[in-house]
Formats: structure tokens, sequence, C-alpha cells
């Protein structure tokens, strides 16, 4: 089937890479047409494990396609998938311009019935507000908005994309939804569960999974805090809670809080929206109020352990909001970064994919080229991002490297005993600390 992908960002390109994969003809479009030229010579915006060979691989398949140009982009498809941003307004709501222009672009240009596929996260009844506005233009052909939620983890999203537990399609007209599941057949002949509902209960289930999602990682923080000043182990707890399989363990890590472009603005969007409607959803401040202490906690214990933050230097290991990206947008490690460098402290960074992001979100941030040279004379580190070779780190070397051994493990990454035996002061999340000795300073 031909479709069409609009906006190559983290969720359309995945998506127009996947598509062509599973043997559909794809044009992605985007208006960057830096971006595309970019595209068309095999240079990716932005990293994601598996997904550069996936695009060359439909290039030269003849499936997959880029342009700047609505027709060529919806001339002969059957569907086009919105994939644009909705970043939030100062209100916290979710910003639907981008969603709206590029569907009229899509529907004035359309040479036969389109399906258009809301996948950005969007509010519960932007497909209505959708369909009203876009039946204005008095369009030739006819054209159904359905809500087609994505759910992929950036770092993972080839594989989630390729793989998805559920493929979720919200629309009134069986007509729409016949083609959607057409389209995804490969993927729910895998295994995929097809779930087809109305369009505003898809477009809820995508804030509701979301929001839980984040409320899971809330309800660990505070547990984290309340272990800390018990004496609990929180990893241990987890496991405890987590043997019963109605809560699982996860998306219990607990540490330095959730970042990333989904989970801090889709809650707050989410809020917004149950106002909008005249529920006072109290749950979810809640949740951010948690997330916020989360890296205040992490600041708090690097005063406690080095007193006077002015012109010290610390070593923050990990920039990008989770492992296996390079992105850094919401990431708690730069927020951490710039409460440091608001107090004075010379912070040095690390990041195997993330350095250039970070300094441009971070102008004071220094960064290093390796995690030893991030080390170097530092006199604390802090782990904010669980990046596997912080895990395989040759901890004499480290030691050796810092001015003072003193680890902050913001995503509890590290073994204590190993840590205790290669002298380091360690302070886990949640979990009671190893080694801490005098004052060093
Ligand atoms: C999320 C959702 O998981 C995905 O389904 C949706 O489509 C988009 O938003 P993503 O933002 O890519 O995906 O990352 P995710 O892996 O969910 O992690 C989000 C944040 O939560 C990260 O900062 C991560 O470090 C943090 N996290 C995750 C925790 O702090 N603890 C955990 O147990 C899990």
């Amino acid at each position: 089937m031909r479709v069409g992908v609009v906006g190559v960002g983290h969720v359309g390109l995945p998506t127009a890479a996947v598509l062509a994969h599973i043997g559909h003809e794809v044009v992605a479009m985007d208006s960057d047409t830096s971006k595309i030229a970019a595209l068309k010579d095999g240079v990716m915006p932005f990293f994601e494990e598996g997904m550069a060979e996936l695009v060359a691989t439909g290039i030269d398949a003849g499936r997959l396609s880029f342009t700047d140009s609505a027709e060529v982009t919806v001339s002969g498809a059957v569907a086009a998938f919105l994939c644009v941003g909705t970043p939030p307004k100062s209100s916290g709501e979710a910003n639907l311009l981008a969603v709206e222009r590029a569907a009229e672009e899509i529907v004035k240009v359309a040479t036969g019935d389109l399906v258009l596929v809301e996948k950005s996260t969007v509010p519960a009844g932007t497909a209505q507000q959708l369909t009203v506005a876009l039946r204005r233009h008095r369009t030739k052909h006819r054209f159904w908005v359905v809500s087609n939620p994505e759910f992929l983890q950036e770092g993972r999203a080839i594989e989630d994309s390729l793989r998805p537990h559920r493929v979720l399609v919200g629309s009134g007209s069986p007509e729409a939804l016949a083609i959607m599941e057409e389209i995804y057949r490969p993927i729910i002949e895998q295994g995929a569960q097809w779930i087809a509902t109305d369009v505003a209960t898809a477009e809820l289930a995508k804030h509701a999974s979301n929001a839980f999602l984040s409320m899971k990682i809330s309800f660990s923080n505070a547990l984290a805090r309340l272990c800390e000043l018990s004496g609990a182990d929180v990893i241990e707890v987890v496991r405890a809670m987590g043997s019963d399989p109605r809560i699982g363990t996860e998306f219990l890590n607990a540490g330095i809080g959730y970042g990333g472009y989904c989970f801090p603005k889709d809650l707050t969007a989410f809020e917004r929206l149950a106002d909008r409607f005249g529920y006072d959803f109290g749950l979810l401040r809640e949740v951010k109020k948690i997330n916020d202490e989360a890296v205040e906690a992490v600041f708090k214990k690097i005063e406690d352990v080095m007193w006077n933050l002015q012109e010290k230097r610390i070593a923050l290991l990990g920039l990008s909001f989770k492992p296996g990206t390079d992105d850094t947008r919401l990431s708690p490690a730069l927020r951490l970064a710039e409460m440091l460098l608001e107090h004075g402290a010379q912070v040095v960074g690390y990041d195997p994919k993330a350095n250039a992001n970070a300094q441009r979100e971070v102008p004071g941030l220094e960064v290093a080229d390796d995690v030893y040279g991030a080390l170097q004379e530092a006199r604390c580190a802090v782990i904010c991002t669980e990046w596997p070779e912080f895990a395989e780190l040759d901890l004499g070397k480290a030691a050796d490297a810092m001015a003072f051994p003193i680890v902050i493990d913001g995503r509890n990454l590290m073994d204590p005993d190993a840590m205790d035996e290669a002298g380091f002061t360690y302070i886990p999340t949640g979990r009671p600390p190893r080694g801490v000795g005098p004052h060093p300073d």
C-alpha cells in the first residue's frame, strides 16, 4: 500500500522506516528542507539504534523516499500519518497548530479517499476538531481522521515499532479501520494485539498510558525518599512488590526522575485536558511534584557531601534523558547541571551520544571526550544516565582520576559492594550509602 508520513522526528522517521520495511511504499515529508536533504544523503537527524540501517534498506529497495512536497507525499496514498510535533504552550496544553496545518496541507492535495492518521500525542477531542476544521475545505475526496497513538520508546524505537505489544486505532468508520488493519497486517500477524476503539478512547488511552508510567516512576521515587529515611533498600522493596504479577517490576526504577519529550509534557497536557472537562486530576500534580523532588534530592546529596559548591569540579556521567539516545530534551541531568552552575560549581559532563546536544542546551557545561576525562580531578561524580559503559568502568582507574572518590548514583547503576571495595564513598538512591567517611574538605 502507498502511505505518506508527515514529520520525520522521533516518531515519524522510525514509523516511515518500519512501514517501508513491512512492505509499504512510503513517502516521508518534512517542511525542514535541510533535514530532507540530509536524509536523502543517508544522514540521520538524530541517533536511534538500527534506524540508519533500516532507512538505507528502505531507500535501496525503492520503498522509502523523502520529500518536502505535500503533493508527492499524498499522491496515490491510502493513508497519511501525521507525526508532527505538539509542543507545550505556556499553559502546558499541547499546541496543535502544526497538526492542523499538516492535515490541511495534505487533505487539499489528496488524489483519492484518504485516512489521516493522528500519530502525534494529542488531547482527546482532537480528531473531532480536526474533522470539523478540514470539512470547511470542501475537499474533492472523502477523508477520515483516525487516532493511532504511538507507544514507542526512544532508544528502542525500531524494535518497538516492528514488534509493538498493541496496535491501537480509534475511528468511528469501519472503512478507515479496515484500511488501518490492512496497513498493520504484517505486524499484527507477528503477534501485536489489534485494538480498535472509538477515537476519543484511543486518544485518551495514550495520555493515560504515559501518565500511568510516570506515576509508577514517581511512586518509586517517593518510596526511595522513605527508604533513605528508614534505612530500607528501594531495590529490594521493589523486587518484593514486583514479585506480585499485579504490580510487576517495570518502570519502578527510582532515581533522578523521568525526563524526555513525552512524560513531562504529556502529563501536564493531560492535567490541562482534565481541567478543561472540569475534572481535577490532582494525582497528576503529585506525580510531577515527586519527579521535581527527585532531581532536587540528588542536588541535596551533592551539597551534603561537598558543602560549598563554588568552583568545585563535579562530573555528570550521562546527559541524555535515558540511555540509547542523544536526546537531551527535559533531561534531569541537564536540570541538575543548571542547578549546579547556578551555585557556582564547575560542571563537566560526558555522554556517549549526547555531548553536543547537552552543550547546546546548557552553554556553561563543559563536556569531556571520555568518561575518565570527565572524572579527572572531579571532587564528586553523579551518574545521571544508566549507559552500560558506566557500569563497566575500571573502578581503580576512575578512583585514581578523581580528586575525591565520591559517586552519587542517580540511577542505582553500580554494584555497592564493588564501589565500597574500590574505596569509593558511594551514595545511591533509596539505598544505604557505602563508605561514607569524614567530610572530604
Ligand atoms: C515514553 C513511553 O515509554 C512511550 O511508550 C511513549 O510512546 C513515549 O514516552 P520515552 O520518553 O522514549 O518513552 O522513554 P521511557 O523509556 O519511557 O523513559 C522515560 C523517562 O523515564 C526516562 O527519563 C527514564 O530514565 C525514566 N525512567 C524510566 C525512570 O526514571 N525509571 C524507570 O523505571 C523507567
